[in-house]
Formats: structure tokens, sequence, C-alpha cells
């Protein structure tokens, strides 16, 4: 791919071409500030804030949308940059809540950073009407409180190109310009899929999970791969007090970059409930070798009860055997996981073929 050369604060940087002023300026490690902007995401310019100088240009373009071009000199830094980002953070802020301490988002938000960066904080001198909502937790895993939306439209732009859900957009004109799932419903009435792609992008507390509620902040985090199917989306998962306390995609994992579906995202809970099974379990009444035929359901012989797993296989085998010797191969069938490797799957393919003698084996992704 062709290169070209530009300089951003007197430091030269060589990117491909095709490639944004701000794609530039990280790729020399010059920050600026942004929050509308994503890297996964198509170039938006909705909040201002990445306002640059660049000699021969007029005014100050965004440098989220603006191509870099060979030999342009680019200063991300000025009293006219500094004043025209404070007043963009401060219209943004003029009718969005103030009260940090009491967001869900305290401590985790883009626009909280930002806001302290630009040098934005307490009096706003744009005090005017304020847009106030409903909260709509309609949604099973988040919320959406749309007091603190700036409008960045991260959200959309995600549910459209990177999910491809288009579940909600811009909504209303001017004052009123909401985000809205269509004809303004709750979010759990619309064709959202609950992938939590917008909530992870939202840099505000207008989106977030309901566990966070909950939980607060996690104070550990862990990488991992997703168990429940064979993409094996990169996750990392959020913990506190030694529990599962929340789940995001990993954005450095090639194989998803941070998106996940709602089973990655939001289908952890079963990791840490009382009645998940971590020791095989038999009926009882198989242990004391005794036969179906002879025992009550009502009583204990049909509960469950701990044992090791030498018993349990040897039990399993000894079951599938008799019923292979009494009912034919094809009485039995195999059904697998997409949550195994495919080296366990492929030996459950050899027990099913070769040993019991049965094609009847399939697999729950396609269940
Ligand atoms: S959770 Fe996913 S599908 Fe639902 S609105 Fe957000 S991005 Fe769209
Ligand atoms: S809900 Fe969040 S991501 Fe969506 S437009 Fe508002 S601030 Fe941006
Ligand atoms: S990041 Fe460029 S306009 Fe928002």
């Amino acid at each position: 791919m062709k290169k070209i050369t530009l300089t951003i604060d007197h430091k030269k940087i060589e990117v491909p071409e095709g490639s944004t002023v701000l794609d530039a300026a990280r790729a020399a490690e010059v920050y600026i500030p942004t929050l509308c902007d994503d890297p996964l995401l198509e170039p938006f310019g909705a909040c201002r804030l990445c306002i640059v100088e660049i000699d021969g240009y007029r005014g100050l373009p965004t440098a989220c949308s603006t191509p870099a071009a060979d030999g342009m000199q680019v200063r991300t830094s000025s009293a006219m940059i500094e004043t025209n980002r404070k007043t963009s953070m401060n219209l943004l802020l003029s009718d969005h809540p103030l009260d940090c301490q009491h967001c869900v988002a305290n401590m985790r938000c883009d626009l909280q950073y930002v806001a302290a960066y630009v040098g934005v904080r307490g009096d706003n001198p744009y005090q005017g009407e304020k847009r106030s909502y409903e909260l709509d937790d309609s949604n099973a895993f988040y919320n959406r409180d749309l007091d603190m939306c700036i409008l960045c439209g991260k959200c959309v732009r995600a549910c459209d190109e990177i999910q491809g859900r288009q579940a909600i957009s811009f909504g209303y004109r001017g004052f009123s310009t909401k985000i809205t799932a269509p004809f303004d419903l709750p979010i759990w009435e619309s064709n959202c899929e609950s992938c939590g792609r917008c909530v992870d992008m939202c840099p505000t507390g207008a989106l977030f999970d309901k566990s966070q509620l909950k939980h607060g902040l996690p104070t550990g985090e862990t990488k991992t791969t997703c168990p429940y199917c064979g993409v094996g989306c990169g996750l990392i998962v959020e913990t506190k007090n030694g529990e599962i306390i929340g789940v995001r995609g990993d954005r450095e994992n090639s194989v998803n970059e941070g998106h996940t579906c709602v089973k990655g995202r939001y289908g952890w809970e079963y990791v840490q409930h009382p009645d998940r099974v971590k020791k095989p379990l038999i009926r009882k009444y198989l242990l004391e070798g005794k036969k179906k035929s002879e025992i009550d359901k009502s009583s204990s012989d049909w509960e469950w009860a701990e044992t090791s797993w030498d018993t349990a296989l040897d039990i399993t085998a000894s079951n599938l055997a008799q019923i292979r010797d009494s009912h034919g191969a094809d009485s039995i069938g195999f059904l697998t996981s997409a949550k195994c490797l495919n080296e366990e799957n492929y030996l459950m393919n050899k027990l099913a073929r070769q040993v019991i003698g049965t094609n009847n084996i399939d697999h729950c992704a396609r269940l």
C-alpha cells in the first residue's frame, strides 16, 4: 500500500494512503481528544473535539474526518483550538446532568476524561432548557438513560456498521433529537439482539449494563476465549470479590475485535449459579446396581448422588453397551458441543461411529 508522510506537532509520521489525520496522530502517539470517533467505525464528525490546524486549510478541520495528505503540517494544540474545544465541550455539557458522583459511569466515562483534558468543569456558560427522558430499562441486560446522551451517534453506527441490525437511529429534529428504536418504542420491542456493542461504545453513562448498577466497577480482569461456539471470540471477564460481574469483547483479539453476540456478552451468570453441576452426578439406583424397572421414582433411589469420574464413566459405558446389544447401535444418538475443542469432537465422532457403530451424531451449534 502506498505510504504518505506528514508532520503532526513537529513529529514526522508515515501512514498508509487513505488514513485520516486522526489515524496519523494515533500512529505518531499524539493525543487528540475525541468523543464520537472509534477506529472500528466510519468517521462521523459530530463532537468537534478533534479539531486541528492544518497549514493551507481554512478554519479548524476535524482530524477524524479529514484525509491525511502527503506533506501535511498539522498542529493539535493552539489558543484557537483550546478555545473552540472548550466551547464545544460546554455546549455538549449544557444539558448534561453534572452529578458524576452518582452516575453509574463515574470513573469509566470518556466524557468525564475528555472534559477534564479540555479543562471544562463546574459552571457552564450555556445553561438553558434541559432534555429529560424516562429511563428505558426494558432490555433484560442493559439500560438506556438518554438524559446522559450527547448524541455522538456511536451506538447508532455500531448497531448498523458492526452488528448490521439498525435497531436504533436518530429520531426527531433539532433540540428534540434523540436516539430511538423504531416508533420510539422501548428497546426490548425493537429488533435489538442485545449484543451490547452500543453499550460498549457509548462514551457516557447513557448506556450501561444492568450488572454494573448492581456491582459497580470491577477490581480485576481476565482475558479468555468465549466457550459458547466454535468462533472463539476473545473476551475480557470482569471480576469483583472472586465473582464474575461482567464480560466485554476483547478489542485486541483479531477474531472478534471486541464484538460479541448476546451469549458471550451477557450469558455468564451460569458460571456461578448454585445449580451448576461441577462434579459427576448419577442416580443413586445406578450406583447401587439396581435396575430402573425395580425402583420407585418417588424414592431416594431416584435422587442424584455425587460420584467419581471413573465410576460415572464405567456405569455410562456399561449401559451404552447394554442398550446397543439389546436394541441395536442406531438406538443410541450422540450430541456433541460447540464448547468442545475440535479434537474432543473428533474423539466423540470416533466413539459414535467406531465404538458404538452408529452415524447418529450431531452438534449443538445446529440446534
Ligand atoms: S445491543 Fe446490539 S443490536 Fe441492540 S441496539 Fe445495541 S448494537 Fe444494536
Ligand atoms: S446513547 Fe451513548 S453512544 Fe448513543 S448517541 Fe448517546 S452518548 Fe452516544
Ligand atoms: S471525534 Fe472528530 S468530530 Fe468527534
